[in-house]
């Protein structure tokens, strides 16, 4: 990413990756975006993009901002990729039939069987906290659940999805951050996990009426290649559970600290959802992610050179207060956060949006109807990942209803 690149940004000396930026990287996300359009990121030589509308354009401008060429900085024009691109890092027309078999398999009427299963053990883990009172909401509840529902969802064994899912998704998604030492850190720790996963999503190792096994239908009935659904399998789980784990530790973390918001979901539970959205808005598990260009362009004023990598911080994008007013910085569970870029947009907005969704309803749904209060009880450990945002650790006490 480095070299004598020629551009006309306002040149930025800060590191949003540093250990400081990243446990709390909203002061700095505020000077980037009151610095102009774009800046020049000087100690990586890459334009970044944290305005909601630019991040809002290049996102859904897939033939200028491609994602083929790698959704990190490594440009796979020019170096290997890590591993053999799927739907997240491809272009059409690669990424349509990838893409039309994963939303057909992650569709609203494959979630309305899954809901019993994720209420059944949503009453067990909520059993679990009410009774302890004290607990840590991210190793034993955030975690907990998807660890259990999804991978259950997508069919794969149960022994040795702790030790193995949560390190690989965190190796995963460094890759779309700059290859540094916490992304090496990353790396070393979820090597062990390659062999696992890949045989949990082995056909003969799914269970028959699973995710995977949908996904497997889709390469007999011709419509992908067998090598494309073992990658796709791949891909829900490298993409599907860190983040929603993320982000239920973080709308308990949000919610925890703001017992008048806490209050508000009491008296009126229908805005379990809106609670959920803001969260993601909040505080946004994916926070940063690269594209690079097809043609040089003129992106409202900024020039970008051909085949160049650019980074867009959705996380920024979510806390603009061009977009979300003067109040952006608050957590309200009663703000329309529909439309935050949490998701991402375009035609790689998360496939994955309906199971995340059902997953959190379905949890907080159980918590808030049961329990009357929710507060911290010792300090929280931030997560420090290139990528990702979250908790390692959170504390909290609650009192059943
Ligand atoms: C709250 C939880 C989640 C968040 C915040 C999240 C976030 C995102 C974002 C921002 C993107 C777009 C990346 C880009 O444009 O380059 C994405 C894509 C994707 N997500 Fe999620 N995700 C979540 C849950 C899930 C789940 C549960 C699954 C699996 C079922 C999943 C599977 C995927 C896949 C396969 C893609 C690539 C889609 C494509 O390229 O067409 N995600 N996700």
């Amino acid at each position: 990413m480095s070299g004598e690149i020629e551009h006309n940004l306002p040149v930025m000396e800060d590191d949003p990756y540093s250990a400081e930026n990243l446990a709390d990287p909203y002061p700095l996300f505020k000077r980037m975006r009151d610095a102009g359009h774009g800046v020049w990121l000087e100690k990586y030589g890459v334009p970044a993009f944290t305005r909601f509308d630019m991040v809002r354009e290049i996102l859904v401008d897939h033939a200028t901002f491609l994602s083929g060429a790698g959704v990190g900085p490594r440009n796979y024009h020019h170096q290997p990729p890590w591993r053999k691109p799927g739907i997240l890092d491809s272009d059409p027309p690669m990424h349509t039939p990838l893409r039309t078999a994963m939303a057909d398999v992650v569709s609203p009427r494959n979630m309305r069987t899954l809901r019993e299963g994720f209420q059944t053990f949503a009453t067990e883990l909520v059993d679990r906290i009410l009774d302890e009172r004290e607990f840590d909401a991210i190793t034993e509840f955030a975690e907990q659940f998807p660890l259990r529902v999804f991978g259950d969802a997508v069919g794969i064994p149960r022994a040795g999805r702790k030790e193995n899912l949560l390190a690989h998704g965190a190796m995963n998604f460094s890759q779309f951050g700059p290859e540094d030492a916490r992304y090496e850190q990353y790396m070393a720790a979820g090597a062990h996990t390659v062999d696992w996963v890949t045989n949990a999503c082995a056909r003969e190792n799914l269970t028959s009426d699973g995710l995977g096994a949908k996904i497997w239908a889709h390469a007999d009935a011709g419509a992908i290649e067998p090598e494309e659904a073992a990658v796709l399998v791949r891909a829900l789980l490298s993409a599907g559970l860190d983040t929603t784990a993320l982000s239920i530790g973080n709308t308990a973390g949000c919610l925890a600290s703001r017992p008048q918001q806490w209050a508000r979901l009491r008296e009126n539970p229908r805005l379990v959802r809106f609670a959920i959205d803001e969260a993601l808005r909040f505080e946004s598990p994916f926070q940063s992610f690269f594209r690079t260009t097809s043609r040089a362009v003129d992106f409202h004023g900024v020039r970008l050179a051909e085949d160049s990598k650019l980074v867009v911080f959705p996380g920024a994008s979510n806390r603009d207060e061009r977009r979300w007013g003067s109040d952006a910085d608050q957590y309200d569970v009663e703000r329309q956060a529909g439309g935050h870029l949490a998701f991402g947009m375009g035609i790689h907005q998360c496939v994955g949006q309906p199971i995340a969704r059902l997953e959190s309803e379905v949890l907080f749904g159980e918590l808030v109807k049961r329990t009357a209060s929710i507060e911290p009880s010792g300090p929280p450990v931030p997560f420090l990942h290139n990528t990702l945002r979250g908790w390692v650790s959170l504390p909290l006490r609650v009192v059943p209803a």
